[in-house]
Protein backbone atom coordinates (compact mmCIF):
# COMPACT_ATOMS: atom_id res chain seq x y z
CA UNK A 1 0.00 0.00 0.00
CA UNK A 2 1.38 3.49 -1.43
CA UNK A 3 1.80 5.63 1.87
CA UNK A 4 2.07 9.14 -0.58
CA UNK A 5 0.21 10.17 -3.02
CA UNK A 6 2.01 11.75 -5.53
CA UNK A 7 -0.56 14.17 -7.94
CA UNK A 8 0.21 14.32 -11.77
CA UNK A 9 0.02 18.15 -12.64
CA UNK A 10 0.02 17.24 -16.74
CA UNK A 11 0.77 20.75 -18.52
CA UNK A 12 1.39 19.19 -22.06
CA UNK A 13 -1.38 22.11 -23.13
CA UNK A 14 0.39 24.86 -21.91
CA UNK A 15 4.56 24.07 -22.04
CA UNK A 16 4.03 21.01 -24.00
CA UNK A 17 2.29 22.77 -26.99
CA UNK A 18 5.04 25.95 -26.43
CA UNK A 19 7.10 23.71 -28.20
CA UNK A 20 8.11 24.71 -31.81
CA UNK A 21 5.34 24.01 -34.06
CA UNK A 22 3.35 22.08 -31.56
CA UNK A 23 0.30 24.46 -31.49
CA UNK A 24 -3.37 22.99 -31.10
CA UNK A 25 -6.34 24.06 -31.93
CA UNK A 26 -9.72 24.50 -29.79
CA UNK A 27 -10.90 21.00 -30.60
CA UNK A 28 -7.38 19.24 -30.54
CA UNK A 29 -6.96 20.71 -26.87
CA UNK A 30 -10.33 19.54 -25.92
CA UNK A 31 -9.85 16.53 -27.48
CA UNK A 32 -6.50 15.99 -25.39
CA UNK A 33 -8.49 17.09 -22.04
CA UNK A 34 -10.81 14.72 -22.18
CA UNK A 35 -8.11 11.80 -23.10
CA UNK A 36 -5.90 13.11 -19.80
CA UNK A 37 -8.79 12.58 -17.33
CA UNK A 38 -9.48 9.03 -18.73
CA UNK A 39 -5.85 8.96 -17.78
CA UNK A 40 -6.64 9.52 -14.37
CA UNK A 41 -4.11 12.95 -14.07
CA UNK A 42 -4.79 14.81 -10.97
CA UNK A 43 -4.42 18.10 -12.50
CA UNK A 44 -4.89 19.56 -16.17
CA UNK A 45 -2.71 22.98 -17.09
CA UNK A 46 -5.01 23.79 -20.03
CA UNK A 47 -3.18 26.83 -21.33
CA UNK A 48 -1.80 30.25 -20.36
CA UNK A 49 -5.26 32.67 -21.15
CA UNK A 50 -3.24 35.75 -21.46
CA UNK A 51 -1.21 34.86 -24.36
CA UNK A 52 -3.70 35.00 -26.96
CA UNK A 53 -7.99 35.41 -27.25
CA UNK A 54 -7.83 31.79 -28.82
CA UNK A 55 -5.77 30.20 -25.75
CA UNK A 56 -7.92 31.81 -23.51
CA UNK A 57 -10.94 30.26 -25.40
CA UNK A 58 -9.83 27.24 -25.07
CA UNK A 59 -9.12 27.42 -21.39
CA UNK A 60 -12.31 28.40 -20.29
CA UNK A 61 -13.96 25.95 -23.19
CA UNK A 62 -12.06 22.85 -21.33
CA UNK A 63 -13.19 24.54 -17.63
CA UNK A 64 -16.29 24.23 -18.95
CA UNK A 65 -16.47 21.03 -20.42
CA UNK A 66 -13.86 18.73 -18.50
CA UNK A 67 -14.92 16.80 -15.77
CA UNK A 68 -12.54 15.14 -13.21
CA UNK A 69 -9.74 16.96 -13.22
CA UNK A 70 -8.61 20.17 -11.60
CA UNK A 71 -8.11 22.91 -14.04
CA UNK A 72 -4.98 25.09 -13.71
CA UNK A 73 -4.64 28.34 -16.39
CA UNK A 74 -0.93 30.14 -15.95
CA UNK A 75 -0.54 33.68 -15.22
CA UNK A 76 2.75 35.52 -14.69
CA UNK A 77 2.51 37.63 -11.75
CA UNK A 78 0.87 40.76 -12.78
CA UNK A 79 -2.46 41.95 -11.99
CA UNK A 80 -4.10 41.63 -15.78
CA UNK A 81 -2.80 38.12 -16.47
CA UNK A 82 -4.38 36.60 -12.67
CA UNK A 83 -7.40 38.24 -13.50
CA UNK A 84 -7.69 37.04 -17.51
CA UNK A 85 -6.49 33.69 -15.79
CA UNK A 86 -9.35 33.52 -13.46
CA UNK A 87 -12.08 34.70 -16.08
CA UNK A 88 -10.94 31.62 -17.75
CA UNK A 89 -10.63 28.79 -15.21
CA UNK A 90 -13.87 30.03 -12.99
CA UNK A 91 -16.48 27.95 -15.10
CA UNK A 92 -14.35 24.21 -13.69
CA UNK A 93 -15.83 22.52 -10.80
CA UNK A 94 -12.59 22.38 -9.94
CA UNK A 95 -10.02 25.62 -10.99
CA UNK A 96 -6.60 27.06 -10.14
CA UNK A 97 -4.68 29.87 -10.91
CA UNK A 98 -0.88 29.33 -11.34
CA UNK A 99 1.16 32.19 -10.76
CA UNK A 100 5.01 32.76 -11.44
CA UNK A 101 7.92 35.16 -11.12
CA UNK A 102 11.50 34.40 -11.34
CA UNK A 103 13.84 34.03 -7.87
CA UNK A 104 17.23 34.01 -10.03
CA UNK A 105 19.70 36.83 -9.70
CA UNK A 106 20.38 36.12 -13.86
CA UNK A 107 16.53 36.72 -14.34
CA UNK A 108 16.05 39.15 -11.70
CA UNK A 109 17.96 41.17 -13.42
CA UNK A 110 18.13 40.80 -16.80
CA UNK A 111 14.45 39.46 -17.71
CA UNK A 112 12.28 40.79 -14.97
CA UNK A 113 14.65 43.57 -14.13
CA UNK A 114 13.27 43.55 -10.81
CA UNK A 115 14.91 43.98 -7.44
CA UNK A 116 14.56 40.92 -4.84
CA UNK A 117 12.60 43.79 -3.02
CA UNK A 118 10.11 43.79 -5.47
CA UNK A 119 9.92 40.48 -5.87
CA UNK A 120 9.01 40.05 -2.34
CA UNK A 121 6.23 42.93 -2.80
CA UNK A 122 4.48 41.43 -6.49
CA UNK A 123 4.87 37.64 -4.81
CA UNK A 124 2.69 38.67 -1.85
CA UNK A 125 0.00 41.20 -4.01
CA UNK A 126 -0.49 38.83 -6.77
CA UNK A 127 -0.65 35.96 -4.87
CA UNK A 128 -3.05 37.85 -2.47
CA UNK A 129 -5.16 38.73 -5.01
CA UNK A 130 -5.16 35.07 -6.52
CA UNK A 131 -5.99 34.10 -3.47
CA UNK A 132 -9.28 36.64 -2.84
CA UNK A 133 -10.43 35.52 -6.67
CA UNK A 134 -10.21 31.80 -5.57
CA UNK A 135 -12.25 32.93 -2.60
CA UNK A 136 -14.82 33.55 -4.49
CA UNK A 137 -15.97 29.89 -6.19
CA UNK A 138 -16.49 26.47 -4.56
CA UNK A 139 -13.53 24.77 -5.26
CA UNK A 140 -10.26 26.86 -6.16
CA UNK A 141 -6.79 26.78 -5.14
CA UNK A 142 -3.62 28.94 -6.14
CA UNK A 143 -0.85 27.46 -7.08
CA UNK A 144 2.85 29.66 -7.06
CA UNK A 145 6.09 28.97 -9.41
CA UNK A 146 9.47 30.53 -8.38
CA UNK A 147 10.65 30.19 -12.12
CA UNK A 148 14.25 29.11 -12.28
CA UNK A 149 14.72 28.29 -9.04
CA UNK A 150 17.34 26.09 -9.52
CA UNK A 151 19.85 29.03 -9.86
CA UNK A 152 17.98 31.00 -7.14
CA UNK A 153 19.21 31.39 -3.83
CA UNK A 154 18.52 28.98 -1.40
CA UNK A 155 17.44 31.30 1.48
CA UNK A 156 15.90 33.96 -0.73
CA UNK A 157 13.94 31.13 -2.52
CA UNK A 158 12.59 29.80 0.95
CA UNK A 159 11.47 33.16 1.82
CA UNK A 160 9.27 33.83 -1.28
CA UNK A 161 8.36 30.69 -0.40
CA UNK A 162 7.28 31.56 2.74
CA UNK A 163 5.50 34.58 1.31
CA UNK A 164 3.47 32.84 -1.25
CA UNK A 165 2.31 30.14 1.48
CA UNK A 166 1.19 33.19 3.89
CA UNK A 167 -0.97 35.03 1.07
CA UNK A 168 -2.39 31.79 0.32
CA UNK A 169 -0.76 29.32 -1.94
CA UNK A 170 -1.22 25.91 -1.35
CA UNK A 171 1.10 24.15 -4.29
CA UNK A 172 4.49 25.77 -3.87
CA UNK A 173 6.51 24.61 -7.47
CA UNK A 174 10.08 24.34 -7.53
CA UNK A 175 11.07 24.40 -11.33
CA UNK A 176 14.33 23.67 -12.82
CA UNK A 177 13.79 25.75 -15.70
CA UNK A 178 16.41 25.57 -17.77
CA UNK A 179 17.18 22.09 -17.02
CA UNK A 180 20.39 22.85 -15.21
CA UNK A 181 20.36 20.49 -11.91
CA UNK A 182 21.60 17.20 -11.28
CA UNK A 183 19.51 14.56 -9.85
CA UNK A 184 21.69 14.27 -6.33
CA UNK A 185 22.56 17.89 -6.04
CA UNK A 186 18.49 18.76 -7.00
CA UNK A 187 17.16 15.80 -4.25
CA UNK A 188 19.56 18.13 -1.58
CA UNK A 189 17.66 21.27 -2.83
CA UNK A 190 14.56 20.14 -2.20
CA UNK A 191 14.94 19.14 1.29
CA UNK A 192 16.99 22.18 2.26
CA UNK A 193 13.84 24.09 0.89
CA UNK A 194 11.82 22.28 3.24
CA UNK A 195 14.50 23.00 6.30
CA UNK A 196 14.85 26.82 5.25
CA UNK A 197 11.00 26.83 5.03
CA UNK A 198 9.32 25.08 7.30
CA UNK A 199 5.51 26.08 5.74
CA UNK A 200 6.17 23.71 3.05
CA UNK A 201 5.27 21.00 5.18
CA UNK A 202 1.92 22.01 5.35
CA UNK A 203 1.38 22.57 1.34
CA UNK A 204 1.67 20.25 -1.71
CA UNK A 205 5.84 21.16 -2.88
CA UNK A 206 5.19 20.20 -6.89
CA UNK A 207 8.54 20.19 -9.16
CA UNK A 208 8.55 21.19 -12.59
CA UNK A 209 11.41 20.01 -14.39
CA UNK A 210 13.11 20.51 -18.10
CA UNK A 211 15.17 18.22 -20.08
CA UNK A 212 18.08 20.26 -21.68
CA UNK A 213 20.68 17.43 -20.06
CA UNK A 214 18.12 14.53 -20.39
CA UNK A 215 17.50 14.52 -16.80
CA UNK A 216 13.97 15.43 -16.54
CA UNK A 217 12.45 12.52 -14.90
CA UNK A 218 15.57 11.71 -12.95
CA UNK A 219 15.32 15.13 -11.56
CA UNK A 220 11.83 14.84 -10.99
CA UNK A 221 11.98 11.38 -9.20
CA UNK A 222 15.07 12.95 -6.96
CA UNK A 223 12.33 15.38 -5.79
CA UNK A 224 9.96 12.71 -5.51
CA UNK A 225 11.92 10.94 -2.67
CA UNK A 226 13.13 14.24 -1.06
CA UNK A 227 9.48 15.13 -0.24
CA UNK A 228 7.68 16.20 -3.57
CA UNK A 229 4.34 15.24 -4.02
CA UNK A 230 3.58 17.11 -7.55
CA UNK A 231 5.11 15.93 -10.47
CA UNK A 232 4.86 18.43 -13.38
CA UNK A 233 5.17 16.77 -16.79
CA UNK A 234 3.86 16.38 -20.19
CA UNK A 235 3.01 13.52 -22.35
CA UNK A 236 5.97 12.07 -24.47
CA UNK A 237 8.24 15.05 -22.46
CA UNK A 238 7.24 17.51 -25.10
CA UNK A 239 7.81 21.19 -23.71
CA UNK A 240 10.21 24.38 -24.19
CA UNK A 241 13.56 23.56 -25.79
CA UNK A 242 14.19 19.70 -25.11
CA UNK A 243 10.78 19.68 -23.25
CA UNK A 244 9.70 18.59 -19.97
CA UNK A 245 9.75 15.47 -17.60
CA UNK A 246 7.46 12.68 -19.83
CA UNK A 247 4.28 11.62 -17.56
CA UNK A 248 4.90 7.98 -18.60
CA UNK A 249 8.44 7.81 -17.99
CA UNK A 250 7.94 9.53 -13.75
CA UNK A 251 4.55 7.28 -13.50
CA UNK A 252 6.32 4.03 -14.88
CA UNK A 253 9.03 4.66 -12.64
CA UNK A 254 7.15 5.26 -9.71
CA UNK A 255 4.55 2.23 -10.55
CA UNK A 256 7.97 -0.30 -11.37
CA UNK A 257 10.17 0.66 -8.14
CA UNK A 258 7.33 1.08 -5.73
CA UNK A 259 9.98 -1.03 -3.68
CA UNK A 260 12.21 2.52 -3.31
CA UNK A 261 9.44 5.30 -3.83
CA UNK A 262 6.44 3.80 -1.41
CA UNK A 263 4.60 6.35 -3.44
CA UNK A 264 1.88 6.00 -5.78
CA UNK A 265 -0.62 7.93 -8.53
CA UNK A 266 -3.63 8.01 -9.32
CA UNK A 267 -2.61 7.31 -12.88
CA UNK A 268 -4.37 4.51 -15.22
CA UNK A 269 -1.43 3.70 -16.95
CA UNK A 270 -3.53 1.14 -19.35
CA UNK A 271 -4.32 4.71 -21.01
CA UNK A 272 -0.72 5.42 -21.84
CA UNK A 273 0.03 4.00 -25.02
CA UNK A 274 -3.29 5.67 -26.35
CA UNK A 275 -2.51 9.28 -24.73
CA UNK A 276 1.16 9.36 -26.09
CA UNK A 277 -0.49 8.18 -29.97
CA UNK A 278 -3.16 11.22 -29.41
CA UNK A 279 -0.79 13.37 -28.69
CA UNK A 280 1.75 12.86 -31.03
CA UNK A 281 -0.49 12.77 -33.76
CA UNK A 282 -2.60 16.15 -32.78
CA UNK A 283 0.97 17.97 -32.34
CA UNK A 284 3.28 16.18 -34.91
CA UNK A 285 5.24 15.46 -32.84
CA UNK A 286 6.89 11.88 -33.77
CA UNK A 287 8.16 9.41 -30.70
CA UNK A 288 11.49 8.05 -31.21
CA UNK A 289 11.63 4.06 -31.93
CA UNK A 290 13.32 3.50 -28.73
CA UNK A 291 11.65 6.02 -26.76
CA UNK A 292 10.83 4.85 -23.54
CA UNK A 293 7.77 3.69 -22.25
CA UNK A 294 5.83 4.49 -25.67
CA UNK A 295 8.71 3.88 -28.43
CA UNK A 296 7.71 1.38 -30.75
CA UNK A 297 10.33 -0.79 -29.64
CA UNK A 298 10.21 -0.08 -26.06
CA UNK A 299 9.34 -4.16 -25.73
CA UNK A 300 10.62 -5.09 -28.20
CA UNK A 301 13.27 -8.37 -27.67
CA UNK A 302 15.41 -8.44 -30.82
CA UNK A 303 18.01 -10.47 -29.54
CA UNK A 304 17.76 -14.16 -29.35
CA UNK A 305 18.98 -14.80 -26.00
CA UNK A 306 16.75 -12.17 -24.60
CA UNK A 307 13.84 -14.21 -26.82
CA UNK A 308 14.74 -17.24 -25.25
CA UNK A 309 14.41 -15.87 -21.73
CA UNK A 310 11.03 -14.35 -22.54
CA UNK A 311 9.57 -17.56 -23.92
CA UNK A 312 10.27 -19.33 -20.22
CA UNK A 313 9.56 -16.77 -18.57
CA UNK A 314 8.06 -12.60 -18.87
CA UNK A 315 10.71 -11.23 -16.19
CA UNK A 316 13.95 -12.37 -16.99
CA UNK A 317 13.97 -9.76 -19.82
CA UNK A 318 10.68 -7.60 -19.18
CA UNK A 319 10.65 -5.25 -15.87
CA UNK A 320 6.83 -4.15 -17.12
CA UNK A 321 4.17 -6.06 -19.47
CA UNK A 322 3.06 -4.21 -22.75
CA UNK A 323 -0.47 -4.53 -21.15
CA UNK A 324 1.01 -2.20 -18.28
CA UNK A 325 0.75 0.77 -20.50
CA UNK A 326 -2.25 -0.38 -23.11
CA UNK A 327 0.22 -1.45 -25.97
CA UNK A 328 -1.66 -5.24 -26.17
CA UNK A 329 -4.72 -4.21 -27.73
CA UNK A 330 -3.64 -3.32 -31.44
CA UNK A 331 -4.99 -6.74 -32.62
CA UNK A 332 -7.88 -7.37 -35.10
CA UNK A 333 -11.03 -5.68 -34.24
CA UNK A 334 -13.07 -5.01 -37.73
CA UNK A 335 -13.52 -6.78 -40.63
CA UNK A 336 -15.36 -5.21 -44.26
CA UNK A 337 -18.44 -6.87 -43.20
CA UNK A 338 -18.98 -4.94 -39.56
CA UNK A 339 -21.87 -2.90 -39.94
CA UNK A 340 -22.20 0.52 -38.20
CA UNK A 341 -23.47 -1.03 -34.58
CA UNK A 342 -20.09 -2.96 -34.46
CA UNK A 343 -18.19 0.82 -35.51
CA UNK A 344 -19.76 2.70 -32.90
CA UNK A 345 -19.36 -0.40 -30.25
CA UNK A 346 -15.57 0.08 -30.89
CA UNK A 347 -15.22 3.45 -30.96
CA UNK A 348 -16.99 3.85 -27.86
CA UNK A 349 -14.40 1.43 -25.93
CA UNK A 350 -12.05 3.56 -27.04
CA UNK A 351 -13.81 6.80 -25.73
CA UNK A 352 -14.97 8.20 -28.85
CA UNK A 353 -19.17 9.66 -28.36
CA UNK A 354 -19.76 10.36 -32.02
CA UNK A 355 -22.49 12.38 -32.64
CA UNK A 356 -24.76 10.18 -35.82
CA UNK A 357 -23.46 12.68 -38.32
CA UNK A 358 -19.96 11.71 -37.53
CA UNK A 359 -21.03 8.21 -37.40
CA UNK A 360 -21.50 8.32 -40.71
CA UNK A 361 -18.49 9.80 -41.61
CA UNK A 362 -16.59 7.46 -39.80
CA UNK A 363 -18.38 4.81 -40.95
CA UNK A 364 -18.10 5.92 -44.69
CA UNK A 365 -13.90 6.18 -44.22
CA UNK A 366 -14.10 2.38 -42.11
CA UNK A 367 -15.67 0.99 -45.50
CA UNK A 368 -13.68 2.37 -47.88
CA UNK A 369 -10.39 1.66 -45.86
CA UNK A 370 -12.03 -1.82 -44.83
CA UNK A 371 -12.54 -2.79 -48.60
CA UNK A 372 -8.92 -2.28 -49.32
CA UNK A 373 -7.50 -3.33 -46.06
CA UNK A 374 -7.96 -7.19 -44.65
CA UNK A 375 -8.34 -5.92 -41.36
CA UNK A 376 -9.07 -2.78 -39.45
CA UNK A 377 -7.05 -2.19 -36.39
CA UNK A 378 -7.51 -0.26 -32.92
CA UNK A 379 -4.50 1.40 -34.25
CA UNK A 380 -6.27 2.58 -37.72
CA UNK A 381 -9.61 3.20 -36.41
CA UNK A 382 -8.10 5.83 -34.13
CA UNK A 383 -6.04 7.43 -36.58
CA UNK A 384 -9.24 8.11 -39.00
CA UNK A 385 -11.46 9.38 -36.19
CA UNK A 386 -9.26 11.30 -34.59
CA UNK A 387 -8.78 12.98 -38.11
CA UNK A 388 -12.59 13.47 -38.51
CA UNK A 389 -12.73 15.07 -35.64
CA UNK A 390 -10.27 17.48 -36.19
CA UNK A 391 -11.84 18.21 -39.75
CA UNK A 392 -14.71 20.12 -38.09
CA UNK A 393 -12.89 23.49 -37.48
CA UNK A 394 -10.85 23.44 -41.11
CA UNK A 395 -10.69 26.63 -42.85
CA UNK A 396 -9.28 24.54 -46.28
CA UNK A 397 -10.24 20.78 -46.73
CA UNK A 398 -8.96 18.88 -49.32
CA UNK A 399 -12.01 17.71 -51.92
CA UNK A 400 -9.97 15.46 -54.69
CA UNK A 401 -6.58 15.70 -56.54
CA UNK A 402 -5.21 13.90 -59.49
CA UNK A 403 -1.45 13.57 -59.80
CA UNK A 404 0.33 12.42 -62.73
CA UNK A 405 4.06 10.79 -62.22
CA UNK A 406 6.56 8.11 -63.21
CA UNK A 407 10.21 8.18 -64.67
CA UNK A 408 9.28 9.65 -68.11
CA UNK A 409 7.30 12.33 -67.41
CA UNK A 410 7.06 15.68 -65.35
CA UNK A 411 4.89 15.17 -61.82
CA UNK A 412 2.02 17.03 -62.85
CA UNK A 413 -0.98 17.66 -60.00
CA UNK A 414 -4.40 19.24 -59.84
CA UNK A 415 -6.33 19.93 -56.61
CA UNK A 416 -10.19 21.13 -55.64
CA UNK A 417 -9.61 22.63 -52.01
CA UNK A 418 -13.09 24.20 -50.06
CA UNK A 419 -11.69 27.53 -49.18
CA UNK A 420 -13.78 28.52 -46.38
CA UNK A 421 -16.59 27.14 -47.99
CA UNK A 422 -15.74 28.19 -51.58
CA UNK A 423 -14.18 25.47 -54.22
CA UNK A 424 -11.08 26.52 -55.35
CA UNK A 425 -8.86 24.54 -57.97
CA UNK A 426 -4.63 24.86 -58.17
CA UNK A 427 -2.76 23.36 -60.91
CA UNK A 428 1.53 22.49 -60.84
CA UNK A 429 4.07 20.91 -62.29
CA UNK A 430 7.31 19.90 -60.21
CA UNK A 431 10.46 18.11 -60.19
CA UNK A 432 8.63 15.42 -57.94
CA UNK A 433 5.25 14.25 -57.48
CA UNK A 434 4.89 15.35 -53.71
CA UNK A 435 6.37 18.77 -54.52
CA UNK A 436 3.91 19.80 -57.50
CA UNK A 437 1.00 18.47 -54.87
CA UNK A 438 2.20 20.77 -52.29
CA UNK A 439 2.32 23.54 -54.86
CA UNK A 440 -0.67 23.33 -56.59
CA UNK A 441 -2.43 23.30 -53.18
CA UNK A 442 -0.12 26.78 -52.29
CA UNK A 443 -2.11 27.65 -55.82
CA UNK A 444 -5.46 26.78 -54.69
CA UNK A 445 -5.84 28.14 -50.99
CA UNK A 446 -3.69 31.48 -52.20
CA UNK A 447 -0.59 30.50 -49.11
CA UNK A 448 2.73 29.98 -49.78
CA UNK A 449 3.80 27.43 -46.99
CA UNK A 450 7.79 25.97 -47.17
CA UNK A 451 8.21 22.32 -46.07
CA UNK A 452 10.67 22.12 -43.63
CA UNK A 453 10.39 18.71 -42.95
CA UNK A 454 8.40 15.47 -44.28
CA UNK A 455 7.91 12.39 -42.58
CA UNK A 456 5.74 9.04 -44.12
CA UNK A 457 5.43 5.76 -41.75
CA UNK A 458 3.13 2.92 -41.68
CA UNK A 459 0.43 2.60 -39.17
CA UNK A 460 0.45 -0.84 -39.28
CA UNK A 461 3.13 -3.66 -40.85
CA UNK A 462 1.77 -5.16 -44.06
CA UNK A 463 1.71 -3.94 -47.62
CA UNK A 464 -1.75 -3.36 -47.09
CA UNK A 465 -1.43 -0.77 -44.38
CA UNK A 466 -2.14 2.55 -43.65
CA UNK A 467 0.07 5.47 -44.84
CA UNK A 468 0.86 8.55 -42.12
CA UNK A 469 2.39 11.18 -43.32
CA UNK A 470 3.52 14.06 -41.20
CA UNK A 471 4.97 17.72 -42.22
CA UNK A 472 6.53 20.14 -40.97
CA UNK A 473 5.82 23.71 -42.94
CA UNK A 474 6.83 27.32 -42.23
CA UNK A 475 4.88 30.32 -43.07
CA UNK A 476 5.08 33.80 -42.40
CA UNK A 477 8.40 32.56 -40.75
CA UNK A 478 7.01 30.39 -37.85
CA UNK A 479 6.34 26.74 -38.45
CA UNK A 480 3.28 24.64 -38.08
CA UNK A 481 2.71 20.75 -38.06
CA UNK A 482 0.33 18.73 -39.94
CA UNK A 483 -0.99 15.54 -40.17
CA UNK A 484 -2.92 13.04 -41.64
CA UNK A 485 -3.58 9.44 -42.54
CA UNK A 486 -4.93 7.32 -45.60
CA UNK A 487 -4.47 4.67 -47.89
CA UNK A 488 -2.78 6.44 -50.25
CA UNK A 489 0.17 8.12 -49.48
CA UNK A 490 -0.40 10.84 -51.85
CA UNK A 491 -3.35 11.79 -50.34
CA UNK A 492 -2.38 11.66 -46.92
CA UNK A 493 0.59 13.97 -47.99
CA UNK A 494 -1.97 16.65 -49.60
CA UNK A 495 -4.34 16.40 -46.18
CA UNK A 496 -1.01 16.61 -43.92
CA UNK A 497 0.27 19.32 -45.91
CA UNK A 498 -3.42 21.30 -45.98
CA UNK A 499 -3.96 20.14 -42.34
CA UNK A 500 -0.43 22.57 -41.50
CA UNK A 501 -2.08 25.50 -43.09
CA UNK A 502 -4.96 24.88 -41.30
CA UNK A 503 -3.00 25.31 -38.46
CA UNK A 504 -1.20 28.49 -39.68
CA UNK A 505 -4.80 30.13 -40.79
CA UNK A 506 -6.20 29.00 -36.96
CA UNK A 507 -2.73 31.34 -36.12
CA UNK A 508 -3.92 33.98 -38.51
CA UNK A 509 -1.03 33.68 -40.85
CA UNK A 510 -3.58 33.57 -43.19
O1 LIG B 1 9.84 26.18 -16.77
C1 LIG B 1 9.24 26.95 -15.99
O2 LIG B 1 9.78 27.55 -15.08
C2 LIG B 1 7.81 27.13 -16.23
C3 LIG B 1 7.06 27.88 -15.17
C4 LIG B 1 6.08 28.82 -15.75
C5 LIG B 1 6.45 26.91 -14.20
O3 LIG B 1 7.28 26.62 -17.19
ZN1 LIG C 1 8.53 24.98 -18.04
Amino acid sequence: MSSRYIKIFDTTLRDGEQAPGASMNRGEKLEVAHQLTRLGVDIIEAGFPISSAEDFESVKEIAREVKGARIAGLARAIEKDVRVCWDAVKPAERARIHTFISTSPIHMKYQIKKTPDEVRKITREMVSLARDLAATHADADVEFSAMDASRSEPEFLAEIFAIAIECGATTINVPDTVGYALPLEWGDFIHEQYRLCPALEDVTVSVHCHNDLGLATANSLAAVRAGATQVECAVNGIGERAGNAALEEVVMAIRTRGDVFGVGTGVHTEEIARTSRLVSTLTGYTIQRNKAIVGRNAFAHESGIHQAGLLTRAETFEIMKPGDVGLAESDLVLGKHSGRHALRAQLAELGYQLSDTELDEAFHRFKSIADKKKTVTVLDLEALVSEEIRERQDHFTLQSFVTQAGSAIIPTSQVDVDVRGRRKRGRSFSNGAVESIFKAIDNAVGMKGSLADYQVRSVTAGKDALAEVRVAVEVGGRSFNGQAVSYDVMEASAKAYVRALNNAAAAGEA
